[in-house]
């Protein structure tokens, strides 16, 4: 009876089921996509503690990762300043090691030695150098683009802005020069020369009134830097000079030997006679010269003390040279300039510059200057093996030289008798054939040394030499 009912009523209410069972089903499926879905869903949004933790060692561990990173990249910068520094270290002792070879070749060879006299000690160099300062005063007119040119070298090449400070004086009051100057900002100091007023001159010197100025400059100029900013010692530059990767390791070097040996006025970067044939390629090669060459050079308090108080009204260069002011004392020169100008507009007009300040080398080559002991630069020690390497050459005719080329003499003497054989064999053998106040250029103790289709060549008074001949002209 109940299993009848339940037929009947299975088939009476069939359709109802069916609904029902649909129903159920889809309800069935539509709980399982909610827990499915929004269950994960939960999960992503709140980690599980465990995740968290992950992340937390994760972060530690990158930042471990980034100090050891850094700490690689100080090892780096660190290895790297030992390469360039031993690199360097190398350098020297390379240079060093030339020298001593040179010494020793020098010892052993009989024409350019003689053991009595005292050898040039080029060994290390004991000076402290760490408490000089050499300002560079550089001298300006109404040239911007030239001030920049010497600034922008003058920086790229100071190793120290303690040890050189730079100070531009400005003369002429050129509002344009006066811009390019404070363009540097506190990378140099900028001084004015105050009077710009006409000056005086004869109607025959109008045409020099330029060289009258100049003087007029340097004389407020350097008594600012000896009296005003009270400095001992000064690089002396002029708007139009390139200079030398060595420029401030040479007057750092040679500056305690200005300060000892007083029969120095001055160091200079200038060789007149520097042009690429009358040179050799020794970079570290220094003379003693009576000629003042000016073109960057270094000067003391002391010497201008003694100068100013009768600096002249114009051609202060050819002043300097005169007996008067030279008082037999000499000048520091290099074989190869550490200046060179470019100044071909200016007060001489260019002339001199086309001619021959075009010509002359600047040099290349890093010596090491204040690694060396320079005292064999002194004039005790350097007069007498200057006149024993001298006159101890062989001596060959200007025709021997040029002619025959005096083949087996890497080292000759040429002589000369008289102010015009002297300017016939400088200008035959290229070099400059004038002379102020009777010293020729880079003339010392009468000699001139220069090379010559690969010989040393002395153009040399005879040994009885005893001075200068104001006279010569
Ligand atoms: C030449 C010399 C120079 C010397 C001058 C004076 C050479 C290559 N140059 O000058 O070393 O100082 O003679 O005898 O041998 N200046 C002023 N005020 C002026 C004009 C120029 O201060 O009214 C400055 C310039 O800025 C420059 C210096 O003086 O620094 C020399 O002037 P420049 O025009 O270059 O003359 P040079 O013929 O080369
Ligand atoms: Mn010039």
């Amino acid at each position: 009876m109940t299993l009848d009912l339940l037929y009947y009523f299975i088939m009476k209410k069939q359709r109802t089921f069916l609904t029902a069972c649909v129903f159920l089903f889809i309800c069935w499926n539509l709980g399982a996509y909610y827990v499915f879905v929004y269950g994960t869903k939960r999960t992503e949004t709140l980690p599980a503690p465990h995740l968290s933790e992950r992340l937390a060692r994760l972060q530690s561990e990158l930042k471990d990762q980034m100090q050891v990173n850094e700490q690689l990249l100080l090892d780096i910068e660190k290895e790297k300043a030992i390469l360039i520094q031993k690199k360097k270290d190398q350098e020297i002792l390379q240079y060093k090691k030339k020298l001593e070879e040179e010494n020793k070749k020098r010892d052993e060879n009989n024409l350019n030695i003689n053991n009595e006299l005292p050898k040039p000690q080029r060994t290390k160099n004991d000076y402290s150098y760490s408490s000089v300062v050499l300002p560079v005063l550089l001298i300006a007119c109404n040239r911007p683009s030239a001030v920049k040119r010497s600034l922008d070298t003058l920086l790229r090449h100071r190793p120290s802005e303690k040890q050189f400070p730079i100070i531009v004086s400005q003369d002429c009051g050129h509002l344009e020069t006066e811009k390019t100057i404070l363009s540097y900002g506190d990378k140099v100091t900028l001084i004015k020369q105050p009077d710009l007023s006409d000056i005086k001159v004869s109607t025959q010197h109008k045409k020099f009134i330029g060289y009258y100025k100049i003087a007029r400059h340097y004389r407020w100029a350097l008594n600012q830097i000896f009296k005003q900013l009270n400095y001992d010692a000064v690089i002396i530059v002029e708007d139009d000079l390139d200079i030398a990767v060595d420029f401030f390791e040479y007057f750092l070097a040679t500056y305690p030997l200005l300060v000892e040996d007083k029969s120095l006025m001055c160091v200079s970067a200038w060789n007149d006679n520097g042009k690429p044939d009358r040179i050799s390629n020794q970079a570290d090669l220094l003379y003693r010269s009576d000629f003042f060459p000016g073109l960057g050079w270094m000067l003391l308090k002391e010497t201008w003390i003694d100068l100013e108080p009768n600096w002249p009204q114009g051609f202060w260069d050819d002043w300097m040279r005169h007996p008067d002011q030279r008082k037999e004392r000499s000048c520091i020169r290099p074989e190869i300039s550490r200046t060179d100008t470019f100044g071909k507009i200016g007060v001489s007009k260019g002339q001199f510059f086309e001619q021959h300040l075009k010509y002359i080398k600047l040099n290349t080559q890093f010596i090491p200057f204040t690694q060396v002991d320079l005292s064999y630069l002194k004039k005790e020690n350097y007069n007498p093996r200057f006149r024993k390497e001298v006159y101890d050459a062989p001596e060959v005719s200007l025709h021997q030289l040029t002619k025959e080329d005096a083949r087996g003499f890497p080292v000759v003497r040429v002589k000369y008798m008289s102010k015009d054989s002297f300017k016939t064999t400088a200008r035959t053998l290229g070099i400059m054939n004038d002379f102020k106040s009777g010293v020729p250029r880079t003339g010392y103790l009468g000699v001139v040394s220069f090379m010559y289709r690969g010989h040393r060549v002395y153009l040399a008074p005879d040994p009885s030499f005893t001075g200068y001949d104001v006279s010569w002209m």
